[in-house]
Formats: C-alpha cells, structure tokens, sequence
C-alpha cells in the first residue's frame, strides 16, 4: 500500500494533500492549487496508555498538527479552492470554533470576504483569536450553534447576497476529511479493527466512513473498520435518538444538539457494526489529561471524547486487547487555554539560586 504516489510538491519538499489523494478528491486542473500544508499528521503508537488500559495497539491520530490545528484544515481546503474556482467571493460558516478558524485562514489565504456567525461566550479563546487575527467579521449571537447554522443557511440561500456556505453540508468539505481515513490505512500498512472518533455536527465520522469505503472499493484496503463515535452526555442526540434543545457540555466544539449529519453517522455505526455512544464531561477531562501526561498529546477537551469513550468501553466490555484502534484527537490543546488554566496545578516559586530551587523541588 502507497497511498498513490507522492506528487505536486511544494517547493520541491512537502507534498500537497490534495495532491497525494487526487484520485479521490472532486478537483481538476482547473481548481486553484490552494494549501497551507494541511494533512500528514501523525499516527502515534499510545503505549502508556494502552499498557494502563490493556490495549497493545492503541494508536491516536493527531489532527492538532494540522494548520490551523484541527481537522477541519482537509476539508476546507478543498472547499475554498472549488469555491474560488467556481467564482465565489465570499464565505460564511456557523461554528463552535474550528470551522471558522479554517474558514478564516483559508478564506484570508485565497483573498475572499469571511464571515462567522457563532455561540456568544462559547468558543475556546484561541478559535476566536485565529478567526479574528485572520480578518474575518466575527459575529456572536445569543443562540447556540444549531441556531447559527440555521442563520447562516438562510443568509447563503439569499441570490441578493451570494456568499459560499462552508459548514460541512458543502459537499467539498466531506470529501477532503475523507483524506484521514486514507492517512490512517497508509501509516498502519492496513485499516484498523476501530476507529474512535468525537461526534458534534457528525460530519467527521461520516467522511471517515466514507473514506474508509473509498479505499476498500478502490483496492487500497481489504477490510472496513468498526466506527465508534462519542458524543458528550449533555449534547448527545444521535444517543438519544431525538435533537437536543439545550446541548450542554465543557467540550464546547461538540456542543451541538441537531447534528447535520445525522442519518450519515447512523448509517456508519449500523453498516460498520458500530456504536455511538456518550461519555461524561468528567470522563473527557481525565482523558484530556491523561493525554498529556502519559503520552505528551495536548488536544483540546472535545478531542478526548475518542479516548474516554475506548476507556469506557475498554473497562466494562470485552473489548479485543489485540486490536489495532485509531483515536482521532481533533484538535489542538493550546485552542483552549481556560480549561487548560482550569485544570492545570500551580506553578512553584522560587529564589534564582540553585538551593531554593532544590527545596522547591524537594531534593
Ligand atoms: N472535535 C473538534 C475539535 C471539533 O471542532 C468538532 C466540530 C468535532 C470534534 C466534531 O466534528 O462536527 O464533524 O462531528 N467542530 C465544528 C466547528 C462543529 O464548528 O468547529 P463533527
């Protein structure tokens, strides 16, 4: 397996993601060859944890390292560049965070008008700082995303106002984030028994499928994984089975209550023998730390949905030890500094002289 040949390099050294996966991606030579170095993000082999938890080939997908540090980088790219091929001038988005600081740089980087209409005192301070240093109009509403995706639907359905809709119902971006799925099967030589993934909007797990899917038809892989999504407990609708009208969670970016793509993630779980199941705030905040601490992977609390959720699973089913599952940590840690101040303990003080140091220390 070779994951297609490594072509369209930029200045003869990194290749381009839309390059690598051409083949599957709705581009031509006429689409702007836009990047900024998205995809290629690591797979790390999680041995401490796995060691805690029982599982030998626990592995996490690291889309922090991503541009803009998230996921959302591969399926905007490709979203703005059909955009710009196709004319547009302007972009808008609903968001919890991530999408509009990937509307914003890549909207910025191709020379369009961005606009965000987001939850007011619910976006992660770093999201906002990056959409609002990237020169998009921000605009806050007191309502929660489900309501500003309906705002935004509105106002890109208006022919007075032409302004290209990038949430995730733009079929583009789907298409992109299916490159994760095929980075995945690259790196591990194979596709992985499970695929653990945090669910909001649910367009993630849903391009996942259909990458995974992709690869099978096209040859590059034999077996199909199992998909296991997690929602958080208070924002957890596909769990529930109905939409949740106050969706409530300290993972703000998966504070959704009417996901988009809802019968897509139903039909994942169903067709890969699945689930998708909810995890407490209490469990992705000891995920989130343990993370950093036993494996140096700073991701933001959403993120870490994928890990609780495996422990959960890890600790009260008969979950295969041997089994090789993926992780995928969505976004970066630094995105979102309050909750790392939250749970972060306090820095020792210090006399500048050695001996004060080595009592601070305990030595
Ligand atoms: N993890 C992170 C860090 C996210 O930002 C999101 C979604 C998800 C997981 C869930 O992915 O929506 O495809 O199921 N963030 C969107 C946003 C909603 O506006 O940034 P999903």
């Amino acid at each position: 397996m070779t994951g297609g040949p490594i072509v369209g390099a930029l200045n003869g050294r990194r290749p381009r993601l839309v390059e690598r996966y051409r083949r599957f991606l709705p581009v031509s030579d006429a689409t702007p060859p836009l990047t900024l170095g998205e995809g290629f993000t690591p797979l790390v082999h999680a041995r401490r944890l796995g060691a805690e938890l029982g599982l030998t080939r626990l592995f996490l997908k690291v889309e922090g390292q991503n541009p803009t540090g998230s996921f959302k980088d591969r399926g905007m790219v490709v979203a703005v560049a059909r955009a710009l091929e196709d004319g547009a001038k302007a972009l808008i988005c609903a968001s919890t965070g991530n999408t509009s600081a990937s509307a914003a740089a890549y909207g910025a980087a191709a020379g369009l008008e961005v606009v965000v209409v987001l939850p007011r005192g619910q976006i992660a301070l770093g999201k906002l700082l990056q959409a609002l240093v990237a020169g998009a109009h921000v605009v806050a509403i007191d309502g929660n995303f489900d309501e500003a995706l309906t705002l935004v639907r509105q106002l890109a359905d208006d022919p007075a106002h032409p302004i290209t809709l990038v949430n995730s119902i733009n079929p583009y971006r789907l298409e992109g984030q299916k490159t994760a799925a095929f980075e995945v099967c690259d790196d591990l030589g194979a596709p992985p028994d499970v695929l653990a993934i945090p669910v909001g909007n649910a367009g993630n797990i849903s391009a996942y499928w259909a990458g995974f899917r992709a690869y099978r038809d096209a040859g590059e892989i034999e077996a199909l994984p199992r998909m296991f999504g997690f929602q958080a407990e208070g924002a957890a609708p596909l769990v529930l089975g109905h939409p949740v009208d106050q969706p409530e969670t300290i993972a703000t970016a998966i504070r959704i209550g009417n996901p988009a793509s809802w019968d897509k993630a139903i039909a994942a779980r169903d067709e890969s023998d699945g689930v998708i199941q909810a995890v407490s705030d209490e469990q992705i905040l000891a995920a989130y730390q343990d993370l950093a601490r036993l494996e140096g992977v700073f991701c933001e609390p959403s993120s870490a949905a994928s890990l609780a959720g495996i422990r959960a699973l890890a600790e009260s089913t008969d979950l295969d030890r041997d089994a090789t599952i993926v992780c995928v940590l969505t976004g970066a840690g630094l995105k979102d500094p309050a909750t790392a101040q939250a749970s972060a303990p306090a820095i020792a003080e210090s006399e500048p002289n050695v001996d004060a140091i080595r009592r601070v220390l305990g030595w």
